[in-house]
């Protein structure tokens, strides 16, 4: 069934991917976005690249009359809930802006949608909340443990709407815990251009790669990992959003609440990933090993099987695909 989706947060990285693969699938796609890590221009081109206006409201996802005003106007039949301040350091040093702007939104967001009578939601989750894992690759049924106010964020919005689902079972629920979403569009038109200096890997890689910064600081190369490097779980951006798709278009048959990850399944290195944008652009990628950043873990890879077999979703772009697309955007 076509639904009319609304995209918190949807001018984002993620989010104006995931338009484009909503827009793909015969879905239509409204945003509401205030713009706090985001420009206009990357939902512009997902309209010229589609052929398709998205409404997109200028506005803030903690204001419920507004959210469901929106639910009613543009006839939205399912939310996808993405609106979030995402980095991990400054969600320590600001957590009151995170545990506010992060529960308030979807709090908000969910309430409007109970006020508007509509019921279908997907939420992204993220690996973070596995913590530290006990060991790799993650299946969903591990335990789990956030260890900084972002993920926290993030634990306690899955259980919020895990007993939202439970108490009224109209609630079609899902969390998508991502790992590490890279790359772009395979038009180089939409890209991940944080404002401000990337905490990822890649647009610190891609800032080195288009001379914007030195050298790539790689933190640490003691890690128990093959080359001492840390090791995660690199998932292609298209591949990430298609599986938005999947995990949507499966609420028609899904009771109450359900969780996946979202990943490749392969862990990649630090200095692996360096090499495969070093292959990709044909240039060497300056990098000094620097000591380890607080908080970081040695290995965090996805099982992904549950999306794969329940959802009918798998990876299709590798690594070598993600790096040539990321520079590709550039
Ligand atoms: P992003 O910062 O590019 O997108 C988030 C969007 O939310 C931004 O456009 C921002 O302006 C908007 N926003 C924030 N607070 C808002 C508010 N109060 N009202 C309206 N809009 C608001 O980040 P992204 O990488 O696209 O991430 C999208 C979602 O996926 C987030 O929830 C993030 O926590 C989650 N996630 C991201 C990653 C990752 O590595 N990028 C991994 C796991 C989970
Ligand atoms: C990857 C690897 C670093 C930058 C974070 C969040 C997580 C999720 C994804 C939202 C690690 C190393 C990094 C650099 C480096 N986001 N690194 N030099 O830490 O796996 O996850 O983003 O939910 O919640 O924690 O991703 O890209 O920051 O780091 O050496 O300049 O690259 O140590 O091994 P991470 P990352």
């Amino acid at each position: 069934m076509s639904e009319t989706v609304l995209v918190t947060g949807g001018a984002g990285y993620i989010g104006s991917h995931t338009a484009m693969a909503l827009i793909t699938a015969g879905h239509k796609v409204v945003v509401v976005d205030n713009f706090v890590n985001a420009k206009p221009d990357a939902l512009s081109v997902v309209a010229e690249l589609t052929g398709v206006e998205i409404p997109i409201i200028d506005g803030d996802a903690r204001d419920v009359e507004l959210l469901t005003s929106v639910i009613e106007d543009h006839g939205v039949t399912a939310v996808i809930h993405m609106a979030a301040l995402k980095a991990v350091g400054e969600s320590v040093e600001m957590p009151l802006e995170y545990y506010g702007n992060n529960l308030e939104t979807a709090i908000a967001t969910l309430q409007a949608m109970r006020d508007a009578g509509i019921y279908k939601f997907v939420f992204s989750s993220s690996a973070t909340v596995y913590g530290d894992p006990e060991s790799c690759p993650i299946p969903e049924d591990a335990s789990i443990g956030a260890t900084n106010p972002y993920g926290m964020t993030k634990e306690m919005i899955e259980v919020i709407i895990r007993d939202l689902a439970a108490s009224d079972d109209r609630w079609k629920v899902t969390a998508l815990r991502y790992f590490n979403p890279v790359g772009a569009h395979e038009s180089g038109k939409i890209s991940e251009a944080p404002l401000g200096k990337p905490n990822n890997l890649m647009p610190m890689i891609m800032e080195v790669a288009t001379g914007k910064r030195e050298k790539v600081m790689v933190f640490g190369d003691d890690w128990p990992t093959a080359d001492g490097t840390g090791v995660r779980d690199y998932i292609h951006i298209m591949d990430l959003v298609e599986g938005h798709v999947a995990a949507l278009e499966h609420l028609d048959v899904q009771e109450g609440y359900e969780v996946y990850n979202l990943g490749q399944g392969e862990g990649v290195s630090v200095l692996e990933l360096i090499r495969g944008v070093e292959e990709a652009t044909g240039m060497q990628i300056p990098y000094e090993v620097t000591g380890r950043r607080a908080g970081d873990i040695a290995e965090c890879v996805a099982d992904p099987s549950k999306a794969n077999s329940v959802l009918g979703w798998k990876t299709t772009r590798d690594i070598a695909q993600a790096c040539r697309d990321a520079w590709n955007s550039q």
